[in-house]
């Protein structure tokens, strides 16, 4: 079943740091009818900003979308350092070599454009976060009044009562960047925070992947992707789709049926154990203005077919 064909698609600005599931996040994102990527801000995370920044283009090449800007954002976190993911999503950041891409980022960087497009169009563009939260909390301190002129603000982060996957307390994104995760959870702002509990609701397995046949350029590319982050480890038995995720949920909110919190998030200035620095603490549950879906509030059969749609993905 197709998303809903709408007169008018949703613009979107994507954040983000490719990594395989962040780029399965952006093929989803560009193949979908409901959305208008008015524009991506890259950030380091998963791998150095300037691989991320060409990652990004090198999609947008290959899907000859070049007409979407790209910007750069944050190269090192608000305090700290990356710890980068190059174990995870390999050293290029995608298990598939993308030719060099032509075209370049913008001359204006990230936080400008996410102040000027917020600005000039309040309320109506959704901002999705595929990497750590540097470049929204340098938004926030910056330029207040912009982030919060967004539509919505979709976070893919955290880990809300579920073990980390940087540590046992944190989740990647938030512990990429523990202050700037801080800053913008803590600050009040409305957002749907799409964490480890959630995500763990959906994956692709090793044997979902084989069965796979698709006919488009981003349903191959994605297909690919995969196939090969399972190839190079043999103990590698599912692809958990925590950027994916959190795209669909911006296409489709109600795949996440969500409640609200407030939540408290761990740095250097609450705790000397780095070990927690990222970690996720409810401090009100039923109020607040974090909105969490937890493990029983995935529709994650909804989403696959979401997923397997965008990309044409057919499964026997
Ligand atoms: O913890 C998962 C998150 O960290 C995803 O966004 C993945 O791309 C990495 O950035
Ligand atoms: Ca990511």
């Amino acid at each position: 079943m197709t998303p809903r064909q709408t007169a008018h698609p949703n613009p979107v600005i994507i954040d983000t740091d490719p990594g395989v599931d962040d780029a399965i996040a952006l093929l989803m994102a560009l193949a979908c009818p409901q959305l208008d990527v008015i524009g991506i801000t890259t950030t380091a995370g998963n791998v150095p900003l300037a691989r991320a920044t060409r990652n990004t283009l090198a999609i947008l090449q290959h899907l000859a979308r070049t007409a979407i800007p790209v910007f750069r954002g944050a190269a090192r976190p608000v305090r700290g350092r990356y710890a980068y993911a190059r174990h995870v999503h390999s050293a290029s950041g995608l298990t598939r070599r993308l030719p060099e891409p032509s075209i370049t980022p913008s001359s204006s960087n990230a936080v400008p454009f996410l102040a000027n497009a917020l600005t000039a169009r309040p309320g109506a563009i959704t901002l999705i976060a595929l990497g750590p939260l540097t470049n929204l909390a340098r938004l926030l301190r910056r330029h207040p009044a912009a982030i919060r002129a967004a539509r919505n603000i979709i976070v893919m982060g955290g880990a809300v009562a579920a073990p980390g996957n940087a540590t046992p307390h944190a989740e990647f994104n938030f512990y990429s960047d523990p202050t700037a995760a801080r800053q913008v959870i803590e600050s009040g702002i409305p957002l749907t925070l799409v964490d480890l509990a959630a995500c763990r609701q959906v994956h692709v397995s090793r044997a979902d992947l084989a069965q796979v046949t698709t006919r488009s350029i981003a349903g191959k590319l994605a297909a690919e992707l995969l196939s090969n982050w399972f190839a190079q480890d043999a103990s590698r038995e599912r692809f958990n789709l925590y950027d994916p995720l959190a795209l669909a949920a911006a296409i489709e909110p109600a795949v996440l049926q969500t409640r609200q919190t407030t939540i408290a998030v761990d740095d250097a200035d609450t705790t000397d154990d780095a070990s927690r620095w990222g970690k996720c603490q409810v401090t009100a549950d039923g109020c607040g203005p974090i909105s969490v879906a937890g493990p029983d509030g995935v529709d994650s059969i909804r989403v696959h077919e979401l997923m397997s749609t965008l990309l044409d993905w057919n499964r026997p």
